[in-house]
């Protein structure tokens, strides 16, 4: 039977797992806006990928949209962890409108890099997944036609270049490590020429997490990560598992695991994406708990003490 309160289930749970620096900062950023301006405080995109962080912020005052035009000129307005495309903090400006960036430093730092590498006469060759708001706010940095998107290894030989283009690459922050580290070599073989950061720009938090699975996938049954469909370095963690041989599943509260899923599960891995609250991590620990005897172990792939500053605007 897969539910039966006297059957032993050892959860391994990875350590660093949850919330970064980026995603802390992004939340306090709204807190805090809401306690210095009042509600509402608009928030343009899910501050982070994470329906419960969002749906706590909505029941504070937060207003959540997609787009600048959906925000009354006369009220503050925060950018999401993620990044916005240059287009966006001018739109506000010209609106004179007040607002907020909470883009994660990181990827801040990635944009500044793509500005540089422009400014030096080099086209980018940006690796990511299409279409995530990372990617359009990175891509949207620098003019139109001078940053190419490559998403898989086979791209690579698909693109137009040759070995005299001065080219350079940046990378999304929330990829996976591996994948990542394949492409930038048929990058690098296909265009001997092409110049990058000395690592890839995957932040510490991506990499660590990924590190973690690592370490509890091949003793599990099953991992579960806690995580939403829509977050990158989530999705990631999954596959890190997959790819060792372990079923994984994402999943973004107790309520959707299936009690069945435990069938012939002895170890059990679990995780959450930077962007899951530990309350949820709490929360399937709890669930499991009333199917199962549970025991718990945590295993640690790296330490964590990153912070980073909130913006002036908030803390004068
Ligand atoms: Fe920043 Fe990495 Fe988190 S880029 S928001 S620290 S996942």
């Amino acid at each position: 039977a897969s539910s039966d309160p006297r059957l032993p289930l050892q959860l391994l749970i990875a350590a660093p797992r949850g919330f970064c620096a980026g995603v802390d900062r992004a939340i306090e950023i709204v807190e805090r806006a809401l306690e210095k301006y009042g509600a509402p405080v608009y928030v343009r995109h899910e501050i982070v990928h994470n329906r419960y962080v969002v749906e706590s912020l909505k029941a504070k005052g937060a207003i959540f949209v997609e787009e600048l035009d959906e925000v009354p000129t006369d009220a503050p307005c925060v950018f999401s962890a993620h990044g916005v495309p240059k287009s966006v903090p001018a739109e506000a400006e010209r609106r004179n409108m007040m607002y907020v960036d909470a883009t994660c430093p990181l990827v801040s730092k990635v944009h500044r890099q793509a500005e540089r590498q422009i400014e030096k006469g080099q086209h980018i060759l940006f690796i990511g997944h299409e279409g995530h708001p990372e990617v359009i706010g990175t891509m949207g940095q620098v003019p139109e036609g001078q940053i190419t998107l490559v998403e898989t290894v086979e791209d690579v030989a698909t693109l137009p270049f040759t070995r005299d283009d001065k080219l350079s690459f940046l990378t999304q922050t929330t990829l996976s490590v591996d994948d990542t580290r394949e492409l930038v070599e048929a990058l690098r073989e296909r265009y001997p020429q092409i110049v990058g950061p000395k690592a890839e720009d995957i932040c510490y938090a991506t990499s660590n997490r990924q590190a973690a699975v690592k370490k509890i996938a091949p003793a599990s049954d099953l991992v579960l990560v806690i995580g939403a469909p829509n977050s990158s370095n989530s999705l990631r963690l999954v596959e890190v598992s997959e790819r060792l041989g372990t079923d994984a599943r994402l999943i973004q509260r107790a309520d959707e695991i299936d009690p069945s899923w435990l069938e012939g599960v002895g170890t059990l891995g679990l995780t959450a994406g930077a962007s899951a609250p530990e309350k949820l991590v709490r929360e399937v620990v709890d669930r499991l708990s009333e199917w199962r005897a549970v025991s718990e172990e945590t295993i640690m792939a790296a330490e964590e003490n990153m912070i980073f500053k909130l913006p002036r605007q908030l803390t004068d």
